[in-house]
C-alpha cells in the first residue's frame, strides 16, 4: 500500500503522544480511532485532542470548519477489535515493553497481514516488537516529538527485521502528515532522546549540587542557546516518568552511569512531580 492510499489509521493509547498523534494524522485526511484501556481515558483522550484544536484555532493555524471536520474523522473506543479494518496503526501507550508486546500480538491477529505496524516507543527496541508478530518486516519505530501538531520531526527507526518497502512507507507516511523524516538504527534513544538524556540529566544534577536556580539555567539555555525551552520547563512538558522510564532503557543498553535517571528525578516521580500532567513538577501549573 502507498501512503496516499492509507484511509484508516488506528491509533493505540490516546495520552499527551497519542492525542497528538490522532490528531496529525487526520488532518492528512485519514479517518482515525484510537484505543484506549477504559471509557474515562477515552473520555480524558477526546478532551485533550479538543483542546489542542481549540488551540491550534485560536492561533489562526485552523479554521472552525475544519476543526468540526477533523473531529468528526476521529473516534474512540476501548475496543481494539475496532482496529481491523485500519491500514496503519501507531502504537502510543506507555513505556512498558510488556505491555506494548500485548499490543502487537493483538494488532498482529486483528490486522490485514500487510499493515504496516508502527511504534511511538521512545527508546524501546523496535526488534521486540517486531518479533512479537508473524510480520517483523512490517514493524517500524514512528517516533514523534511533544507537541506532535507542533515539531516538525519524524524519526524512523529500522530494525534488524524490517524491510526496505516498509520504511520508504514510513518515510512517505512523514512526508503526508507534513514532517521531515530521519532515520536511525534500532538502539536505545535513538537520535534525540540520546542527546536529550544527557543533557537533561546533566541539568538535574546541576541543579541538585546547587550550581544555579532552576529559574536561572531555565534562562540560560533559553538565552544563551535559543531553546524555546529551558531543560526544566521542557522536562515538566515531558514528563518526569516518561524521561526516567528513557533514561533507565538507556542505562540499560549502554551502562553508561551518566544516563542513569539522576536521584533528584527519582525522588520527583517517587512523589508523584510528574510535570504538567500531575499539576506539579520544577514548576507549578493550574490544571
Ligand atoms: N496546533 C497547531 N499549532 C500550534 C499549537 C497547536 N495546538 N500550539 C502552538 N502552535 C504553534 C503556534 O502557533 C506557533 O507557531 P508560529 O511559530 O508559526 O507562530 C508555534 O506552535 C509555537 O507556539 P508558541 O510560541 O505560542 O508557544 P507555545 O507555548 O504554544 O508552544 C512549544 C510551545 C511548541 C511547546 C515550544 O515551547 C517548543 O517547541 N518547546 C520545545 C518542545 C520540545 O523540545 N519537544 C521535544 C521534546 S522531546 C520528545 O518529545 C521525545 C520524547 O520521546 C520524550
Amino acid at each position: 500500500m502507498k501512503p496516499d492510499e492509507v484511509k484508516k489509521v488506528g491509533v493505540i493509547g490516546c495520552g499527551i503522544m497519542g492525542s497528538g498523534i490522532v490528531e496529525v494524522c487526520a488532518k492528512s485526511g485519514a479517518e482515525v480511532t484510537f484505543v484506549e484501556i477504559d471509557d474515562q481515558r477515552v473520555e480524558q483522550g477526546q478532551a485533550r485532542i479538543d483542546k489542542s484544536l481549540a488551540k491550534a484555532v485560536e492561533r489562526g493555524k485552523l479554521s472552525e470548519d475544519d476543526r468540526t471536520g477533523l473531529m468528526a474523522s476521529i473516534a474512540g473506543t476501548t475496543a481494539i477489535e475496532e482496529l481491523s479494518e485500519s491500514d496503519l496503526v501507531i502504537e502510543a501507550i506507555t513505556e512498558d515493553l510488556e505491555a506494548k508486546l500485548r499490543v502487537f500480538r493483538d494488532l498482529d491477529r486483528l490486522t490485514r497481514d500487510e499493515v504496516v505496524l508502527a511504534t511511538n516507543t521512545s527508546s524501546l527496541p523496535i526488534i521486540q516488537m517486531a518479533t512479537a508478530t508473524g510480520r517483523p518486516d512490517k514493524v517500524v519505530g514512528m517516533h514523534f516529538f511533544n507537541p506532535p501538531p507542533v515539531m516538525k520531526l519524524l524519526e524512523l527507526i529500522r530494525s534488524l527485521t524490517t524491510s526496505e518497502e516498509t520504511l520508504e512507507f514510513a518515510r512517505g507516511m512523514g512526508e503526508r502528515l507534513g514532517k521531515t523524516t530521519v532515520v536511525a538504527k534500532d538502539r536505545a534513544g535513538f537520535i534525540v532522546n540520546y542527546l536529550l538524556t544527557y543533557y537533561l540529566n546533566s541539568a538535574v544534577r546541576m541543579l541538585d549540587e546547587e550550581f544555579a536556580t532552576k529559574e536561572d539555567i531555565d534562562t540560560a539555555v533559553k538565552l544563551g542557546l535559543g531553546h524555546p525551552m529551558g531543560p526544566f520547563e521542557l522536562l515538566d512538558l515531558i514528563g518526569l516518568d516518561t524521561m526516567m522510564a528513557v533514561a533507565n532503557t538507556l542505562y540499560e543498553e549502554f551502562k553508561d552511569p551518566d544516563v542513569a535517571p539522576p536521584a533528584l528525578a527519582r525522588r520527583m516521580v517517587q512523589a508523584g512531580f510528574l510535570g504538567r500532567k500531575t499539576g506539579k513538577g520544577f514548576y507549578e501549573y493550574s490544571k
